[in-house]
Parts: C-alpha cells; structure tokens; sequence
C-alpha cells in the first residue's frame, strides 16, 4: 500500500513546538509514515502511489484518549452528584447490565463509533468486570481498526458491602485476557490491567496486580484522588497508610506502565512518589468540571516533571471529543496554556504516556500513518490564520465531531462499525 495524502499537515513536536506544512504531502508505504515532502517533488519521488487529494483540509496525527469508560458512553449526563454518589446511582447499575452479552455488544460499538466519529485513533479504556463482555470488546476492538489498550474494571470490593467478584475470578479473568490479547495484531490491541480505584479494591487483589506488575511488566490504570469522600474512605479503609498514594505505592501498583486518573488533591509528598516511580498521569479536566471534583495541579505535575496526558474519562466527561477536552484543560486552569501544548497531550504526548511515542503521536519518519483529516472550511468558510498557534486554538476553542471528515489507522481508512 503506497499513499501520497495532499494537504495542509499539522505535526506535534514538543510541549512548545508544532510543525506546519502549508499544501505538502504525507508518503505513506505500507501503513508507515515515509515522510513529509513538497508537492513537486513528491509527485516526481513517488511516482507509483497512489494519490488522495485533500487540499484546502488539515491533516492532524489521530488523537490518543488515555482514559474513558466503556460501559458509561451511555450514561454521559447524569447530572447532579458528586463521584461516590454518581457511581452509586447510575454506573455500577448500568456497569452490571454488560452481564447481558447483546446490551454489551450495542454499547460497545456506539463507544467505539462515538471514537472514530471525533478522530480518536487509539484509546485506553475501562470495561466492565465481566470476562465475557471484556471479551467481547476486544473482538469489536480487533474489527475496528482502533488502537486499544483494554481491561476490565477489577472491584473484588466495595466500600457499600456489595461484592462484585471475587479476588481470585478477579486476578484469573484479567490474567486469561491478558493472555488472549496483549500484544495482538502487532500491538495495535493491548490489556491493560484496571483496578477501579483503592475503594473498591482489597489489599490483596492490589499486591497480587503490582507483583504481576513486578514479574511481567504490565500495564496498569486506575483512579487516585479524584475525590475528598473518596480520599477519606481510602485512609479509613486501609490501616497503617498515611495517604492514599502510598496505598498504590506500597503494593506496588506504581510502574512506569501505570497510568493513574485524576491526581487532584496530592499533596508534594505523592507527587514525588509518582515522579520516582515514573508513573503517569491521566488528566480529564472536563469529568472534573462535571463531578465538581476539583481542579487539577497542571503547573505542580509538570515541575515534578511527572509525564502526564488527557483523557475523555467518558461517562464522568461528557464528549468524546477530545477537541473538548483540550478546552476544558485550558478552562480549568487559572493562567492561559499555549495551544501547542494541549495539542501535544492530545497526541505525542498521551503516545509517551503510553511508551508507545516510537510507533504513535505524530509524523516522524518510520511511525504508524494514523492521522485524521479535519476540515474548518465547511462550518467556517471565512477562517484565516496567521500561524500554527492561531490554527490550534481555532480547533481548540472551535473543533468538534463535525471537523472530522476522515479517520486513518496504519494508513487503513476507518469505518464506522454496524
Ligand atoms: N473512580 C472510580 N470509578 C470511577 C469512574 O467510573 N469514573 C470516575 N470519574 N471516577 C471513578
Ligand atoms: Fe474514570
């Protein structure tokens, strides 16, 4: 498969730096980025490929989504409560019902569409607790062309009394997943093991996922102070512990390949253990306007030089968009950031989150072609810009589903799933 792809290309560099080709191609071989080159000379160069014409469009790396939830894309708006509350209430419900296999398969896919409708080329996602519908999710995943990074939610315990597995089907279903997926289709499909949070996990299913941690150097999500109900559960739940970081620090579920959501209320203590083990954050900064869960310390984490990323976490976060999310990030925090950083964290950035920035994020030669076409001209037909930084906040400020015309994985269009 050999591809020029003519346009205007948009390419993260750096926390500062975003490249821009006015009207110049992409060469694509074999589902791997060649290079950027200039029309005239690309068309002479690459005389044998095939060429697909997207002037006056914007070419964009595909976004990365390092945290939402499955079995919440239709739960989105519950509005109202705050997180402990809002679990109660509405998601562990709808979270039990992936149980029946044909509901799960529905939500699954309109997930997944709601995915590729805003451009979002690989996601890092929490399903339910059932080893079927997980299952399931993988084989939808494997279909879609997406990149994934999956698992379902592990919660052998919950402060309310409910159980909703047990700690052994909840380390053997996830391990059995692990095995069936991890690494699958040149790892383009991955598990990820997904402790909900401290509240909802014993101390043992938490020590027996950071020995595993230890032993095969999995990937690992979970929740950490999200919420001050939640922080005072976990401190009166688990003795001996004098903050909730140290709860995942001590059994071992702080790696490299962790990836913790929320990180609202550390203090420079817990901050310090995630720098030291070189854990990463996924920030969501609309679910925190949502739940009112506070407001992320972005200048703290990035002193700490804690490598971070954005998130959708769907269903607390209304919109997939990730368009949205870069707005949200910019809202919550009390100082303006520079489009191309926002930009950076939805793309090469969330790609070193996930250790995967050698593959993914951007357009250097020899990664994967996963891009999307955007198109501003059909909703605003009188846009000009003056620079790439003018370029990035009009997506910003402006971006949503609609912009997106176009959806490639390795190089391979996206279709939305039936
Ligand atoms: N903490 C534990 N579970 C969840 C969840 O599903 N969503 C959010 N936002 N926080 C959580
Ligand atoms: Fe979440």
């Amino acid at each position: 498969m050999k591809i020029i792809i003519k346009g205007n290309i948009v390419n993260p560099i750096s926390r500062l730096k975003t490249e821009y080709f006015a009207n110049q191609a992409l060469v694509i071989e074999n589902g791997k980025i060649i290079e950027i080159c200039n029309l005239q000379d690309c068309e002479k160069k690459y005389y044998a490929f095939e060429i697909l014409n997207f002037t006056d469009k914007y070419i964009l790396p595909g976004f990365i989504d390092l945290h939402l939830h499955i079995p919440q894309v239709n739960q989105r708006a519950r509005y109202g409560e705050n997180l402990m509350d809002w679990l109660k209430k509405y998601i562990l419900k709808a979270e039990n019902d992936f149980e029946k296999l044909e509901k799960a398969e529905k939500s699954i896919k309109t997930c997944f569409n709601a995915l590729i409708a805003n451009g979002t080329t690989t996601a890092v996602m929490y399903n339910s607790y059932h080893k079927q519908a997980t299952d399931l999710a993988f084989k939808i995943a494997e279909k879609s062309g997406l990149k994934v990074f999956i698992g379902k939610v592990m919660m052998d315990y919950f402060v309310s009394g409910e159980q909703f597995e047990t700690t052994e089907n909840s380390l053997r279903d996830s391990y059995d997943l692990y095995k069936k997926w991890h690494g699958k289709d040149n790892g383009r499909i991955n598990y990820i093991f997904s402790p909900r949070f401290a509240p909802a996990c014993s101390l043992e299913l938490l020590t027996e996922i950071g020995r595993l941690a230890k032993k095969e150097g999995i990937y690992i999500q979970s929740h950490l102070s999200e919420n001050r109900e939640e922080i005072e559960q976990v401190l009166s739940k688990f003795f001996g512990f004098e903050t909730y970081t140290d709860v995942y620090y001590k059994t071992g579920c702080l790696t490299d390949k962790s990836i913790m959501g929320h990180c609202i209320h550390l203090n420079d203590y817990e901050f310090n253990l995630l720098k030291e083990t070189n854990c990463k954050i996924a920030h969501c900064p609309s679910s925190n306007f949502f739940l009112k869960s506070g407001v992320f310390d972005l200048s703290a984490a990035e002193r700490k030089g804690i490598i971070l990323g954005l998130g959708s976490d769907v269903g607390a976060g209304p919109s997939f968009s990730m368009f949205d999310v870069m707005k949200s990030m910019n809202y919550s925090q009390p100082f303006h950031i520079l489009p191309q950083k926002s930009f950076y964290y939805a793309t090469l950035g969330n790609a070193q989150a996930l250790g995967i920035e050698n593959t993914t994020g951007n357009f250097a030669a020899g990664k994967d072609a996963d891009f999307i076409v955007i198109d501003i001209k059909k909703y605003y037909p009188e846009f000009e810009f003056s620079n790439i930084e003018d370029l990035l906040a009009y997506l910003i400020y402006l971006g949503h589903q609609g912009f997106v015309y176009a959806v490639y994985v390795r190089g391979q269009k996206i279709e939305l799933l039936n």
